[in-house]
């Protein structure tokens, strides 16, 4: 199919697309390089580097590989691989503005996109979230943002009263991933912290997390990955130092403070996911400004503890520092200032914790004892945040 890659209303490239394959097998005309996805800007526009960069990157937008579960939704999709779904819906997505048009077709941008036009969400949400394997049946139900959603959790876009909204499970069994959510917007309310409002939501009997879309119709996410991709590679600490640079250079107002704040909250609920595709900035599409560091998000991955006996606690988590897993007392040093954080804020958060997962308990089945050992962790932190606190000068 000859297409043009579209930002919004902007003429990115125009191209040849192999819907059997989901690969780009020619680039006839670059456009406007500065309006394509961040990682290709800096690739050399003649070469078949650009060309194979372009597929990767438009493969990359389906649903990836690892996603729990996936060959169970792959059934009920009736496909048979994830980039089968990215020409449905023209490849658009909740989190930025990418888009493939047919060359010669007069579909515009405001007809389709989904921040403005409405999706059926209904049979790909059961179909991702539920336990049911119902298949999946209407056409509409593969026109929806749900086609280009990342990451390893089950999850589904969905419309409650105009506003769009992220819906995660857990991990195969595990059922914590959207209490961390929860508990990791109650931390950065308390602390301050931009960030994006995770709340508890049940599903056909299971509970998953809600938030809604960070992203409007002017911006898009771009990942630090992303931004990193064409920086050289130093030691790791030089290597966020020209991160945090970068983003002073494009004047992101106090960039430094709000991804040190990731890092406090990380600390907190010891977060081992912190890759570099799960933070990032915001840029405006019009205009192409960098507007601000994304708010945060992604926080389930956290407090995994395990017992073997009533006696001993083995915490089994290491944090993430750019391109290194480190102990999360390495990471927090990181943090220039933290007497600028109000840790009397924290007081009585294990209480409210204790008490959210009591809550849902005849949902989740999570023991007492899980319970407690949760709760134990999450003191002994924000005990230790304290003392680096107290003795921070
Ligand atoms: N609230 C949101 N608004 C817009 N895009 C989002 C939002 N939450 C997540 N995303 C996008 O979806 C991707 C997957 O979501 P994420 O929460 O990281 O899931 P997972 O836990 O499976 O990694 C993110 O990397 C980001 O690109
Ligand atoms: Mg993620």
């Amino acid at each position: 199919m000859r297409c043009i890659l579209m930002n919004k209303n902007k003429e990115v490239l125009t191209c040849e697309y192999d819907l059997a394959t989901g690969v780009f097998t020619e680039v006839y005309e670059v456009k406007d390089i500065n309006y394509a996805p961040y990682i290709l800007k800096s690739c050399d526009k003649s070469s078949s580097f650009f060309r194979a960069s372009l597929s990767e990157w438009f493969k990359k937008r389906g649903i990836p590989s690892w996603r729990d579960k996936l060959d169970l939704l792959l059934h009920r999709l009736n496909i048979s691989a994830p980039y089968e779904l990215l020409d449905k819906a023209f490849g658009l997505s909740l989190s930025d503005q990418y888009w493939l048009k047919e060359e010669g077709s007069d579909i515009c941008y405001d007809d389709i996109n989904f921040f403005d036009n409405d999706f059926d969400y209904a049979e790909f949400m059961e179909a991702s979230l539920s336990n049911n394997n119902k298949l999946v049946i209407k056409e509409s139900s593969l026109k929806t943002p749900n086609n280009t959603t990342d990451g390893m959790l089950r999850k589904a876009w969905v419309i409650d009263n105009g506003t769009r909204y992220l819906l995660k499970g857990g991990y195969k069994n595990e059922i914590l991933q959207p209490f961390c959510e929860v508990l990791a917007s109650e931390i950065c309310k308390r602390l301050g912290f931009d960030h994006v409002e995770y709340v508890l939501d049940v599903y056909k009997d299971v509970v998953v997390s809600k938030c809604p879309c960070f992203i409007t119709k002017d911006t898009e996410f771009i990942t630090c990955y992303q931004i990193r991709n064409d920086m050289k590679r130093h030691d790791n600490l030089e290597d966020y130092e020209e991160y945090i640079k970068k983003l002073e250079e494009h004047n992101i107002e106090n960039a430094r403070e709000k991804i040190e704040n990731m890092f406090i909250l990380d600390y907190i609920i010891m977060n081992e996911d912190r890759h570099l595709n799960n933070f990032g900035i915001i840029r405006d599409v019009n205009t192409l400004d960098w507007l601000d560091v994304a708010p945060i998000f992604d926080n389930g991955q956290s407090l995994n503890v395990e017992y073997y006996d009533d006696e001993e606690m083995h915490i089994i988590g290491l944090g993430r520092l750019f391109y290194e897993v480190k102990s999360f007392d390495e990471i927090i040093k990181v943090v220039k200032n933290l007497k600028r954080i109000n840790i009397s804020e924290l007081d009585g958060l294990v209480n409210w914790f204790d008490d959210l997962l009591h809550q849902y308990q005849y949902l989740t089945k999570i023991s007492d004892k899980r319970i407690e050992r949760l709760c134990i962790l999450l003191n002994s932190q924000i005990n230790k945040l304290k003392e680096l606190v107290l003795s921070d000068d």
